[in-house]
């Protein structure tokens, strides 16, 4: 069985959540943020290495101001909650995105725990706040040419703050990537669930997590386990695929 060292999510759904109970789309993220540390302690409980979380992307400004500032308090009062657990499992923090809009207090208080989880072994956990991949993947590029180092594969994947992404999990429904880690997500296992955020649950991230650690992830390789020289003498050969072959 593959370990997916990282995992990455799109939570999403808190609005359809919340309007089909007759409740305003708000009340969606409220209960959507109380999900979120159950599933950084089943992350951890899977052995997971990096946990990263889409919490707002760089679209989402486009929403009503009540909203984006609604979703600005729960950030911070994730953070003074869950501060003390975050230390106490050794949990490494970090914040990705544009955070220079945030209010004052919310920005120290993210540099703080940034700070305090620097050396931190555990699990690597990151928001992507006030995200957006296409932005990341052209602040890297402008980097390297500043400090003048070719523009490489390598490179490019080495300058981001997180590294290739082994499973990304949509739930919500929608099949798409809404601009998130869009280098890093290039051989990613993709799964996405209907289960709209707020009821979504360790057991269900463990399932998903198990089922698809079960794919077989080929990278561009035939099948991992083909031996050429076995499968040939196997295989059937008849007239008909003598044939084609030798119209290759
Ligand atoms: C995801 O839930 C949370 C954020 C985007 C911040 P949504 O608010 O997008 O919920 P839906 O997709 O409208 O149901
Ligand atoms: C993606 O969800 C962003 C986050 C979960 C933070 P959206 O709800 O904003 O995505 P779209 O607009 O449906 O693509
Ligand atoms: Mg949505």
């Amino acid at each position: 069985m593959d370990s997916l060292n990282h995992v990455a999510i799109i939570m999403d759904g808190n609005g359809r959540w919340a309007k089909s109970r007759g409740h305003i789309r708000v009340w969606g993220h409220v209960r959507g943020s109380k999900i979120v540390s159950d599933i950084v302690e089943e992350a951890e409980s899977l052995g997971v290495k990096h946990l990263t979380l889409f919490t707002f992307s760089t679209e989402n400004w486009s929403r009503p101001v009540h909203e984006i500032k609604i979703l600005f308090r729960l950030l911070k009062k994730f953070l003074q909650k869950e501060k003390k657990r975050i230390l106490k499992n050794r949990i490494k923090f970090k914040v990705i995105g544009d955070i220079s809009q945030l209010p004052l207090p919310t920005k120290e208080l993210i540099w703080e725990m940034e700070e305090l989880t620097r050396d931190m072994k555990g699990l690597n956990l990151t928001f992507c706040f006030n995200y957006g991949g296409r932005t990341a993947l052209i602040d890297r590029v402008n980097l390297l040419v500043e400090k003048g180092i070719p523009i490489t594969e390598g490179n490019l994947t080495e300058s981001f703050e997180v590294g290739d992404v082994d499973l990304l999990i949509r739930t919500g429904g929608d099949q798409r990537i809404s601009n998130f880690l869009l280098w890093q997500m290039a051989y990613s296992e993709l799964f996405f669930t209907p289960t709209m955020w707020p009821e979504f649950s360790a057991k269900e991230f463990r399932e998903i997590y198990l089922k698809v650690a079960k794919r077989e992830r080929r990278f561009g390789m035939a099948d991992a386990n083909d031996d050429w020289m076995t499968s040939a003498k196997l295989a059937r050969i008849n007239k008909e695929t003598l044939g084609e072959m030798r119209e290759v």
